[in-house]
This record gives C-alpha cells, structure tokens and sequence, in this order.
C-alpha cells in the first residue's frame, strides 16, 4: 500500500498520476512548521491521557522537533509520493523514531490536523500583517512631518475641490483606513481563539485526550466547542481575506491618487520606483502604484475563490477544503509585499507646492471659502453661492482667476477690503483642517 492513509477498505493504489494531481505537498509544506508543532502539542495531549510514556512522548516530541530544521538545512527530503505534508511527515517519522511513530495518530486526523494547522499558519500571519501597517502607518507619518503642510487640491468627480492640507490627504486617503484594517485583523484573533485538535475527522474520540492540555499548548484559549464546526470551518482564513482585499483597496485607492497627482505634476516620483519607457526618452511612470493597485484585483479574486470553494459544501471536511491554503498563502504573501512596497513608496514621492498652489488657483478652490465669507457677512447661502459661481464664469472670460480678485472687487461685493488675506489657497486649507483638529 503506498500510503499510510489507506487500507484494504480504501481499495488498493492510487492512481499514480492521480496522486501527483492531488497531492498538496507541493504547496502545504509551507505548513511544514506549524504541523511539527501541532503534533509535538498532540503528543503532550496523547501522554496526559497516559496514552504515550514519557519515554515515548520524547522520542516522537524530539524528532517532531528537530524536523523543519532538517528539511530547512536538506538534511532530509520529504517524500514527494505522499497524499500531503501531514502523511509526509508521518511516514519520515516512521523511519527516523521506527515502532513508535505508529502512536502518532492516536486520536486524531488530519481533518483536525489540517485545521489546526491552517489556524496556527494564520495567526503568524496576522502578526506579520500587523507588523507590516505599522511600518506603513510609521512612513506615512514620516512623509506627513516632511510634506503635511503643503496645501494639495482635494478632488470631487476628479475636478478641483478644495484646498487641503498635506497631512489631510495622506491620512484620509491612506493611514486612516489602514489604522481600521489593523483593527479588524482583532476578529481574525477572535476567530482563531479555538483549537481544532480532538475534533478527529468529525465526531472527536473516545479516548480520554483532554483537549484543552493541546489548545495549552498551542496558545490557544480552548478546544473545540463542537467537533462538526472545527474541521468544517474556515471563517477565520475568510475574514483574514477580507482584510486583506480591503487593505488591497485602501492601498489602490491611494495608489490611484498619486498617479492622478503624478500625471498633473502635483506630485514627484523618486527614480527609484518609477518605471521608463522602451521608447519615449522623457518618461518617469508610477509603475509601482499601479502594480499596488493591480494587487486589489487580485485580492478581490482570492476572497471569491475561497469563498466560492465552500459554495454546496455541507458541514464538515471536504477535500474540496485542500484548495484553501493556496489562496491564502498567495493572499497573504500578496498583502506582505504590497505593504512593503507601500513603505518603499512614500519615502519616493513629494509634493510640488507651487504646482499644487497653480492647480489650486486654476480650479478656482477658493470658490467655496468666498462664498462662506459672504455668509458670514449676512448673504444668504444659495445667494452667496448664485454670486460667487457667476463671478468665476466673469473672471474665466476675463482671463483670471478668483484669486486674481482685488480689494475693489470684494468691496463690490459687500465684503470689507480688508477680506482679502482670507482668500489665500495655504490658509484656507490650514483653517479647514484645524476645524478637525489636524
Ligand atoms: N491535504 C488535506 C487538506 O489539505 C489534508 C486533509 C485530508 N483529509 C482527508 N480526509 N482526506 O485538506
């Protein structure tokens, strides 16, 4: 029989080119690591239970142990002929430790096995996520103590808004989202409070293995509240997606933001992350942002393939299930390099205020400021706002601009001469952000 998961009941061989197809080691050795130390927790479990000696419990704990090393250094290859990692692993034991390996399984499957794994492989996950916004949240706090007083043009409909300050943009359009995402990677915690192991294949066991001595042994809070639910269920590996395309969205977004900026000039790219072109000898292209915004749509995929791989499923392990960890590894790998490259990418671009101020001017940004000035003189708002919109099509046929208005010109319209200092593009983004405190 060539596998250790089978027996006369199971029907003989597998088909090898079956076997080739469906095996997940290729890609479930990643969980090489965390499956030694789910065993290694088992083993303590298996010989609280008095079901393994202390003798045997340290053969199998120091061989489990010692493995990812082995492998890490090519000391020992895995066999390739193996179902997955957890039956590799198994069958490696049975030549390193001999009769005692047979133990291993006591009480267990791989159903919860995989699970748990999955679990454990998640939770390294979300620290290095977390880790990975910090150092973006940290460079965009660097960014904003180098450039957060520049007065940029805010966009509605990518048309000319209001003037805001630096520090407004680069927390609105990136860190204030990520700050949430960090937060929402707490419920992919709240999800991973559980182990898995004891719910063997569905229905737990007989034998007296006290789950909460493995849960210990893994940090995790407690076992299995229900043995259907454990081996069934990844609604962790799906919130911990979700996260990930939402900072996949929040950093496109932003992403879109500088390459609108970048197009108009109202932003620089450093050389060392814009792209050139084969042909045109002039260009500085924001190929890194647009790889970032590219990685959403990748994000967005991998939430519904996931999702999609439990679509008809019923409770319960389904080898469908195997499918899960290859999208959550590229979810995540994907997600860790996007944030890297993010922190790469705000120590290379800056604002170019005078381009920002000449935009600013050119879309007439201080409309709304006169306007308000007018209320705050007594007109009525939708008269303030009928003047001022008429006032900028006069100015437009004129050749100039609301801020080519002189001290005449405000008199004439019932403001006092003295008004004119307040329509300055820099002081009215700096009173617009005080009034939220930034
Ligand atoms: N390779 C499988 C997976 O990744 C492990 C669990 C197999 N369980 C089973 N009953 N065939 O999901």
């Amino acid at each position: 029989m060539s596998s250790i998961a089978r027996t006369a009941a199971t029907g003989g061989d597998l088909d090898p080119d079956f076997l080739a197809w469906s095996t997940s080691l290729p890609v479930d050795r990643r969980l090489l690591e965390v499956d030694c130390r789910g065993s290694v927790a088992h083993v303590r479990g298996l010989e609280a239970a008095g079901l393994l000696t202390a003798d045997e419990a340290k053969i199998l704990r120091e061989a489990l142990e010692s493995l990812p090393g082995k492998v890490a250094s090519g000391e020992v290859k895995l066999r390739e002929d193996e179902e997955d990692v957890h039956m590799a692993v198994e069958a490696w034991l049975g030549t390193a430790v001999g009769e005692v390996s047979a133990k291993l399984h006591t009480g267990r499957s791989r159903n919860d096995q995989v699970a748990t794994d999955l679990k454990l492989w998640c939770r390294d996950a979300v620290a290095k996520i977390e880790a990975g916004i910090d150092v973006v949240l940290e460079r965009a706090k660097e960014w904003i103590e180098r450039h957060g007083d520049v007065a940029m043009p805010s966009y509605t409909h990518r048309q000319v808004a209001i003037p805001v300050m630096g520090r407004v943009w680069m927390e609105g359009a990136l860190s204030i989202g990520l700050r949430r995402d960090r937060a929402l990677l707490g419920a992919v915690r709240e999800e991973l409070a559980r182990s898995p192991l004891g719910a063997g294949a569905i229905g737990g066991t007989t034998l007296p293995i006290d789950t909460s001595v493995t849960a210990a042994a893994l940090d995790f809070q407690a076992g299995p509240e229900n043995p259907i639910d454990a081996v069934g269920e990844r609604d962790h590996a799906i919130t911990l997606l979700f996260v990930c395309t939402r900072i996949g969205m929040h950093v496109a977004r932003f992403s879109t933001d500088v390459i609108e900026l970048s197009s108009d000039a109202l932003v620089k790219l450093g050389g060392a992350i814009a792209g050139g072109s084969s042909m045109m000898p002039h260009k500085r292209n924001p190929d890194l942002f647009e790889l970032l915004r590219g990685q959403s749509a990748l994000r967005r995929g991998e939430l519904v393939a996931l999702m999609g791989t439990f679509h008809g499923l019923g409770s319960g392990y389904h080898r469908d299930l195997q499918q899960d960890k290859e999208i959550v590894f590229r979810a995540v790998d994907g997600t860790l390099d996007v944030l890297r490259m993010m922190a790469i990418a705000l120590a290379q671009f800056e604002p170019v205020e005078d381009a920002c101020l000449a935009a600013l001017a050119k879309g007439d940004a201080i409309a709304t400021d006169l306007c308000e000035m007018l209320v705050a003189a007594g007109t009525p708002f939708r008269d303030a706002y009928g003047k001022v919109g008429a006032l900028v099509v006069r100015q437009r046929e004129a050749g100039k601009r609301l801020v080519d208005l002189t001290a005449d010109d405000l008199v004439a319209l019932g403001l006092g001469a003295g008004e004119l200092a307040q329509l300055n593009l820099k002081e009215s983004a700096r009173r617009r952000a005080a009034r939220f405190g930034l």
